[in-house]
């Protein structure tokens, strides 16, 4: 059975900055005419061409919606991922090369004392961290691992914060393919570093950080045939779309007013925010929910981008944040992220490091969870609320990039008051410590046990 598009509507790579349109993206994914980043468009929608009227070769927006909902009922592989369910809008990649582990179809969850400490009535969270690998990744990790296996590569290789080796370690490892990892020494969670590990990658801990990791990793592939397994991929792009078309689905195809993310390297910004776009003008939703990107204040190139140079340059940073996920001092995508921003009417925002630890409390006391880098999206909300920009009764999502269990060593330090000690942040500490619950530590007494719940009775 051929998935994804007709050859009416096969997707073509264009960059985004000189518009050119070439055949095949070379090794390092980056234009050959003016080094910037491509990305896929698809001709046969008649988008660019839209000006309103209706596009020659337009999806049928309800035929698409009834298909997609029929593909939950079949056991097909395919038809049961939360990506490869919408290949209707994706690149065309032969069935037989489709690497899948059932990634996608995430849960979105209602946030009720979240929405009461941000000030705001309808907040979810749709969970990212619930695919296989518990991160996001694995949305654009089963497209971008499935097309290096069509081209036949043996090796595909990535520099991360962590989540992007664990998950495309998973793929390579399910599709046959060698993995090779670049992490940051010291910078990334134990949680991560053992997933690629144990899925069998050749694991190499740079002494330097993610920019560094990127550096070696691009010029690497351009000696190497290796395969690219980085945002800068556009096949990464388009499998992360995904996530904001099932938001859609769940949601009944009401758009809600705002969606939240944490900004990277902003590869994901960039990917939820094309969908929306195209969702837009395919006439799947009728209207852009305002798509606003978070940044750590230790890593915050793309916010002073925004704010303090129009968008007219990035500046890289040597970046450092406890939200070990998020330290990037140079995204490779900054200029997809802008366009995203400007066309959804978004906006961006820096969170320090002791709003984040007490965001990821907070989500965590909702039944939820998520790793710190995830919880930049509660305490963005909180700041965005302050300043007007979401009102009380718009309804907002947050994207919840990765799983509580990514770093444990973040929430006990927290909990144990240990996380920022000796650090100015320490003196604001105030409002995170009535989230701390340390364990306690008592004998294997029953009256101890009674004497403890009763105590945290009268200060419940
Ligand atoms: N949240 C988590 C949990 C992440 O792992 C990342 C990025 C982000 C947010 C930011 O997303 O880069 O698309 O803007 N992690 C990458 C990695 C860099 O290597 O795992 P982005």
């Amino acid at each position: 059975m051929p998935i994804g598009q007709n050859t009416e509507t096969a997707a073509r790579l264009r960059c985004i900055a000189c518009g050119a349109s070439p055949d095949d993206a070379g090794q390092d994914f980056r234009c050959s005419a003016c080094g910037d980043l491509l990305e896929f468009f698809f001709p046969g929608w008649n988008l660019d061409q839209l000006d309103g009227a209706e596009p020659r070769h337009h999806p049928d927006p309800a035929a698409l919606k009834a298909l997609w909902l029929n593909r939950r009922a079949s056991h097909e592989a395919l038809d049961q991922s939360g990506v490869w369910r919408f290949r209707e809008l994706l690149p065309h990649i032969a069935a037989e090369h489709a690497i899948t582990l059932g990634e996608g179809n995430t849960p979105l969850y209602r946030l009720p004392r979240c929405a009461r400490a941000a000030g705001v009535e309808n907040l979810h969270a749709k969970h990212q961290g619930m695919n296989p690998t518990a991160s996001f990744k694995d949305t654009g990790m089963t497209f971008a691992a499935s097309s290096a296996h069509e081209r036949n590569f043996r090796w595909v290789a990535c520099a991360s914060t962590g989540n992007t080796s664990a998950s495309m370690a998973a793929y390579a490892a399910r599709g046959n393919m060698h993995s090779l990892v670049l992490i940051p020494e010291g910078k990334i969670s134990w949680g991560k570093l053992s997933q690629a590990l144990d899925y069998g990658a050749l694991t190499c801990q740079l002494r330097t950080d993610f920019d560094g990791c990127v550096r070696v990793l691009t010029d690497l592939v351009r000696q190497k045939p290796v395969y690219l397994l980085n945002s800068v991929n556009p096949y990464r792009i388009e499998g992360q779309k995904t996530a904001a078309i099932e938001l859609m689905e769940q949601l009944g195809w009401e758009p809600p007013d705002h969606i939240i993310v944490p900004g990277g390297n902003l590869g994901n910004s960039s990917a939820i925010g094309k969908a929306l776009i195209e969702m837009r003008e395919l006439k799947l939703i009728s209207r852009l929910p305002k798509l606003s990107i978070i940044q750590a204040q230790g890593a915050n190139p793309f916010y002073r981008s925004v704010r303090e140079f129009g968008g007219k340059k990035l500046e890289p940073m040597t970046a450092y944040t406890l939200a070990t996920a998020i330290q990037i001092g140079n995204p490779a995508s900054w200029k997809k992220a802008l366009r995203v921003l400007d066309a959804t009417g978004g906006e961006v925002e820096q969170v320090t490091e002791m709003e984040i630890a007490a965001a990821k409390a907070e989500i965590g006391a909702d039944g939820v969870g998520c790793e710190p880098a995830s919880a930049v999206t509660l305490a963005g909300l909180k700041k965005l609320r302050r300043s007007g920009f979401v009102k009380p009764g718009e309804s907002v999502v947050l994207i919840l990039t990765g799983h509580l269990l990514k770093d444990p060593d973040f929430t006990i330090k927290f909990h144990r008051g240990e996380l920022l000690s000796g650090t100015s942040a320490e003196n604001a500490a105030a409002e995170a410590i009535s989230l701390q619950r340390a364990p306690v530590v008592l004998d294997a007494d029953l009256g101890a046990v009674i004497a403890a719940l009763d105590a945290a009775e009268r200060n419940s």
